[in-house]
């Protein structure tokens, strides 16, 4: 239990970029975080969505911004837009998959390559439940993520194993000093959002 009340704790954000190839499941965890949700036959994300959580940890309440992209080929060349300025990164692969993990680790790297240098990345192995069709072994995929400093999670959207942990642990590690104040969150839109961003404050700059 925090020693602190939940009303005196810091309000703090971080944004957080879900990237992977199409039909790993990122649309799928990211609601059933925020939603608890899950759907069969989930719609391919066209452009990337944008939603939020509050999370409640020991020294902060954390509103968690997700920026759930597209993972079909032809929105690659956008998915800079997304992991800019990212303080987080969830890479997901399905663990049915060989060709899903070979692209998270192409993720892994360009991240490295073009993304920035203190993003908290987690690699994120989904479909859990499917094990009888397993083609990506966890501790091969716990070595990459050792190798490349990421924080390594197994999960399933389909019966929420881990969803919710991946989000906590996460939020654990984004650095405090990079997070800024509740009061100063500006809702983001990009193309193909799929939800309508805030209202805009009326309030007047300096
Ligand atoms: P794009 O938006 O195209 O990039 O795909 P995505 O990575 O967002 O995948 P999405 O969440 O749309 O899921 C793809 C398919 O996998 C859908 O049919 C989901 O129902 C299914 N799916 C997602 N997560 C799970 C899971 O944990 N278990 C199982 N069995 N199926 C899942
Ligand atoms: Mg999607």
């Amino acid at each position: 239990m925090s020693s602190q009340a939940p009303s005196q704790r810091n309000q703090i954000h971080f944004k957080c970029v879900v990237l992977g190839n199409s039909g790993v499941g990122k649309s799928c965890l990211t609601l059933r975080f925020v939603r608890d949700e899950f759907t069969e036959g989930q719609e391919t994300t066209i452009g990337a969505a944008f939603l939020t959580k509050n999370v409640f940890l020991e020294d902060a309440n954390v509103r968690i911004e997700i920026w759930d992209t597209a993972g079909q080929e032809r929105y690659r060349s956008i998915a800079p837009m997304y992991y800019r300025q990212a303080q987080a990164g969830l890479i997901v692969y399905d663990i049915t998959s060989r060709d899903s993990f070979d692209g998270a680790k192409s993720w892994v790297k360009e991240l490295q390559r073009k993304g920035e240098r203190d993003t908290v990345l987690a690699l994120v192995g989904n479909k859990t439940d499917l094990k009888d069709k397993r083609k990506v072994d966890p501790d091969e995929a716990s070595e990459f993520a050792r190798e490349n400093n990421m924080l390594f999670f197994e999960a399933s959207a389909k019966d929420a194993t881990n969803v919710e942990k991946i989000f906590q642990e996460v939020a654990k590690k984004v650095p405090r000093q990079v997070q800024t104040k509740r009061a100063d969150v500006v809702p983001l839109r990009g193309p193909g959002t799929n939800e309508p961003a805030a209202p805009k404050s009326a309030g007047k700059c300096c």
